[in-house]
C-alpha cells in the first residue's frame, strides 16, 4: 500500500526561538541573527529538530520588543543584516531546517511610515489605513472596546482631532483590514520573504484583523469568565464579542494562502496562526471550510490546563473529536508570553510534559529553553521590562524570556565574557542548568527530550499515525496509543507523584522503547507500575 506523502509541517518538530534571547554574538546582551545561524549544529544535531519559529526580528522601536514593526522589510540591526538573515536560511536549509517568520499585520508600530503619513492630516491618503474615528458625544472614546495590555483601546489625536484604535499599546495602532490597499501592503512584505525562500509564517494574532464593521460597544462580562487561558486583569471585564474575530477574516486568510500556495513546490509554505480562541468550533473555521486557510491554527489549550491525566486528556480528545475532516493537530506548552512549563508543573512532571508534546498526534511547537529545563526567572518589580508587566503588575512576561543557558560561563555562555549585562537577567540556577551540563549527563532533561526526539524519527506512528485514548486508565494516569500500519505504540503518562498500577491488557507484555526513569531496566514489560512521574513509552 502506498503510503501518503506528508507535508513537512505535520512531520516537523518546531522550535521557537525568541531571538533576543537565543545567542548573543555581538557582545551587547542581546541575542542575534549570526547567534542562531551559530547553533544551527544544536538544532540540527544535538536536538534534531525540524524547523524554527523566530519571533519578530523587523525593525522596531521596541516597545512591545519587536511586535512593534516599523519595517516589515528589513532586519533591526540589533539583530544584524539582510545578508546575516539570507546566510541564517541558507544555512538553516543546507541542515534540513525549515524557517518560519514572524509575521504580525493586525498593527505596526506608530513610527511606521504609513502611520506617520496617516496621523499626518485626515485628508492624508493613507488616513484610512488604519481605524480612525470621531469621539463620541462630549469627546468620549467612539466605544468601550479596551487595549490587552490595559486600559483604553483608544487614543486621542489632539492634531487631527480625532481617536485612533490600538488593541494592545498606543504605540501598536491597528490596520484597517477592511481596506484593500493594506491587505495589498502586507501581501507585499509575505512575497518578499518567500522570494527570499522562507518556509511559513507564524500570524501574530491572527484573529485580531477584522473588527465588527459598525464598532459596536462590548458586552460586560457578566460571568466574570477570563477571555483566554489567562487573567489579562482589566480586559477581562468585557466578552470580547465586537473588537476581533469578525467573520470577514476568513476571506483575507483563503487569499493568504492562495498567495502561499503560488510558491512552489506545491504546498511547501505554510502558515501557523496564533488564535486565542477557545471554542472549538470557532477555533477550527480559520482551517477554513475548504481546509483553504491557515494550515495549523495553534491550539493553546494545554496551556491554561489543569495539570492532572483526566484534564489534561479530555482536552485532547476534545481536539480530536473537533477537528475537521483532514485538518492537522498541534500542541504547545510554552512560548514568549506564558509562564514555563517547568514553573507550571514543577521539575519532577517536566519528563511527562516532554513526552505529552513529543508523542500526541500533531505537530509540536516547543519553546527554546524548555528543553532544557528553563523555569520562570523572578525579575525585580523594577527590572521589569515588559509593558505587560509594567501596565499591569503580575502581567509581565519577562520572566519566561531571559537568556538561554548554553553553559557555566559567565553569562552562561549566551553572551561573550566582556558583556557588560544581558538584556534580562540570568536564572539563578544556570550553573546546573545549562546545555553542556546537560549534555555530559545521560540522565538530564536535555538527554530525555534528544532520544524522544530521535524516537520520533524512528518510529514514524508517533508522527502521523492515529491516536486512541485508553478507556479505564487507572486515575491519575493518561494512556494512549499511536498506531500506523506497522507499529502500535503505547504512551503511559503518570501525572502524581504516587505509584500507578497499570492493568496488564493494556501493556500487553510489550517491549519498552524508553522511560523516563533512567532506574527501568525490563524490557519486555511483564508487569507495569508506572513509578511516580514516570512516563514510558512501549511498543506493543
Ligand atoms: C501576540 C504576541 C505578543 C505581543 C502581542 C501584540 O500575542 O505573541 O508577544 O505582545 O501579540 O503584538
Amino acid at each position: 500500500m502506498m503510503e501518503e506523502v506528508m507535508p513537512w509541517w505535520k512531520t516537523a518538530v518546531i522550535y521557537q526561538i525568541y531571538p533576543r534571547s537565543f545567542y548573543d554574538t555581538s557582545g551587547n546582551g542581546i541575542g542575534d541573527l549570526q547567534g542562531i545561524i551559530k547553533k544551527i549544529p544544536y538544532l540540527a544535531d544535538t536536538l534534531g529538530i525540524d524547523a524554527i519559529w523566530i519571533s519578530p526580528f523587523y525593525p522596531s522601536p521596541m516597545k512591545d520588543f519587536g511586535y512593534d514593526v516599523s519595517d516589515y522589510r528589513n532586519i533591526d540591526p540589533l539583530y544584524g543584516n539582510m545578508e546575516d538573515f539570507d546566510q541564517l536560511l541558507e544555512s538553516a536549509h543546507q541542515a534540513a531546517i525549515k524557517i518560519i517568520i514572524d509575521l504580525v499585520p493586525n498593527h505596526t508600530s506608530d513610527q511606521h511610515p504609513w502611520f506617520q503619513e496617516s496621523r499626518s492630516s485626515r485628508t492624508n491618503p493613507k488616513r484610512d489605513w488604519y481605524v480612525w474615528e470621531d469621539p463620541k458625544e462630549a469627546g468620549f472614546p467612539p466605544n468601550n472596546w479596551l487595549s490587552v495590555f490595559g486600559g483604553r483601546a483608544w487614543e486621542w489625536d489632539q492634531h487631527t482631532g480625532q481617536y485612533y484604535l490600538h488593541s494592545f499599546l498606543k504605540e501598536q495602532p491597528d490596520l484597517n483590514w477592511r481596506k484593500p490597499r493594506v491587505q495589498e501592503e502586507i501581501f507585499k512584505a509575505v512575497r518578499f520573504w518567500l522570494d527570499r525562500g522562507v518556509d511559513g509564517f507564524r500570524i501574530d494574532v491572527a484573529h485580531y484583523l477584522m473588527k465588527d464593521p459598525g464598532l459596536r460597544d462590548n458586552p460586560v462580562n457578566q460571568s466574570g469568565n477570563q477571555a483566554i487561558h489567562k487573567s489579562l486583569g482589566e480586559y477581562d471585564a468585557q466578552i470580547h464579542l465586537y473588537d476581533k474575530g469578525h467573520p470577514d477574516i476568513h476571506r483575507v486568510y483563503r487569499d493568504f494562502r492562495k498567495l502561499l500556495d503560488e510558491y512552489p513546490p506545491e504546498g511547501s509554505r505554510m502558515s501557523m496562526g496564533e488564535i486565542h480562541i477557545f471554542e472549538w468550533n470557532e477555533w477550527t473555521s480559520y482551517y477554513g471550510k475548504n481546509l483553504d486557510e491557515i494550515h495549523l491554527p495553534i491550539n493553546f489549550s494545554l496551556l491554561g490546563a489543569a495539570w492532572n491525566a483526566g484534564s489534561i486528556r479530555r482536552l485532547v480528545d476534545e481536539l480530536e473529536d473537533n477537528l475537521p475532516e483532514g485538518a492537522w493537530p498541534n500542541y504547545v506548552l510554552g512560548n514568549h508570553d506564558d509562564h514555563r512549563i517547568l514553573t507550571r508543573v514543577g521539575r519532577d512532571q517536566a519528563r511527562v510534559a516532554a513526552t505529552l508534546l513529543l508523542t500526541l498526534r500533531g505537530t509540536p511547537i516547543l519553546y527554546y529553553g524548555d528543553e532544557i529545563g528553563m523555569g520562570d526567572v523572578d525579575i525585580p518589580p523594577d527590572m521589569c521590562l515588559d509593558p505587560a508587566g509594567i501596565r499591569q503588575p503580575g502581567q509581565g512576561r519577562d520572566p519566561n524570556r531571559t537568556p538561554m543557558q548554553w553553559s557555566d560561563e559567565p553569562w552562561a555562555g549566551f553572551s561573550p565574557p566582556q558583556t557588560k549585562r544581558t538584556w534580562l537577567p540570568l536564572a539563578d540556577d544556570y550553573t546546573e542548568v545549562n546545555v553542556v551540563q546537560e549534555l555530559k549527563d545521560p540522565t538530564s532533561l536535555l538527554s530525555f527530550y534528544r532520544q524522544l526526539l530521535g524516537i520520533r524519527k524512528t518510529h514514524p506512528a508517533l508522527q502521523t499515525g492515529s491516536y486512541q485514548a485508553i478507556a479505564g486508565a487507572p486515575e491519575g494516569c493518561f494512556l494512549y496509543t499511536r498506531e500506523n500500519i506497522r507499529e502500535r505504540i503505547l504512551v503511559a503518562l503518570n501525572f502524581t507523584h504516587q505509584e500507578c498500577c497499570i492493568p496488564s491488557e493494556v501493556y500487553n507484555q510489550g517491549k519498552l522503547i524508553i522511560s523516563s526513569q533512567s532506574s527501568r531496566t525490563d524490557h519486555e514489560i511483564k508487569q507495569l507500575v508506572l513509578q511516580p512521574d514516570e512516563s514510558v513509552l512501549i511498543t506493543l
